[in-house]
């Protein structure tokens, strides 16, 4: 990442600094249970952790992963409740662990090409037991982002075919005008997902 880029996402961490945890995750944490405690997450894109520290907060364990030192340097100067492995790396590289129970992904997995893309998520779906979960966003084609280079955006169809072979706890379509966290305008539209392998 080029060093302008890591200074948009600082940017944006600063903004967006101490927001609750996504709703995508709340659900697939709470369809889980408290029973789920003490099992392993993995969060691809992780930010600064608003999502990092909710798992924690549930008694997960998490490995956290995100290209930017400076979003894993934000993470670990926030108070944790409990047990991180941070790993400064892109998510097309990373290992995924054998014994994971969740992937989680908030407005991170688009942000990457759609080869890489495909192929991250043929890995998350074979990393997944039975039972486990996917909680995170995609890119619809119908984003004003539609077209950047390195980003993948999908067809409803598309994405619904990906999910083949989960259950659908959540699939919900978001079309709106809307800012981006850094005040500029843009049409948003997206997938949210919570997603439980069958
Ligand atoms: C829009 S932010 C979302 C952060 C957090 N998940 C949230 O919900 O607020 C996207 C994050 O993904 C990270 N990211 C982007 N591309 C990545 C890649 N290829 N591998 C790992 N992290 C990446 C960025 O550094 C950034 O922290």
């Amino acid at each position: 990442m080029t060093e302008s880029k890591s200074a948009d996402w600082a940017a944006y961490y600063e903004k967006l600094r101490e927001r609750p945890p996504r709703r995508t995750l709340v659900t697939a944490l709470d369809r889980f249970g408290p029973g789920a405690a003490g099992s392993l997450a993995v969060d691809l894109g992780c930010g600064d952790g608003r999502d990092v520290i909710e798992m924690l907060r549930r008694g997960w364990r998490v490995v956290a992963v995100d290209a930017e030192p400076e979003a894993l340097r934000r993470l670990m100067e926030r108070e944790l409740p409990g047990e991180i492995t941070p790993i400064v790396a892109r998510f097309e590289e990373v290992p995924l662990p054998i014994s994971v129970r969740l992937v989680n992904s908030s407005f991170a997995l688009p942000l990457c090409a759609p080869e890489q893309f495909h192929a991250l998520w043929t890995r998350i779906r074979e990393a997944l037991p039975v039972g486990g979960r996917f909680s995170g966003q995609w890119y619809g084609t119908g984003d004003s982002w539609m077209g950047r280079p390195g980003m993948t955006f999908l067809e409803r169809d598309a994405a619904l075919g990906l999910l083949e072979g989960f259950d659908l706890e959540m699939f919900e379509e978001e079309e709106a005008d809307g800012t981006t966290p850094r005040g500029k305008p843009k049409h948003w539209h997206i997938f949210h997902i919570v997603a439980r392998k069958r």
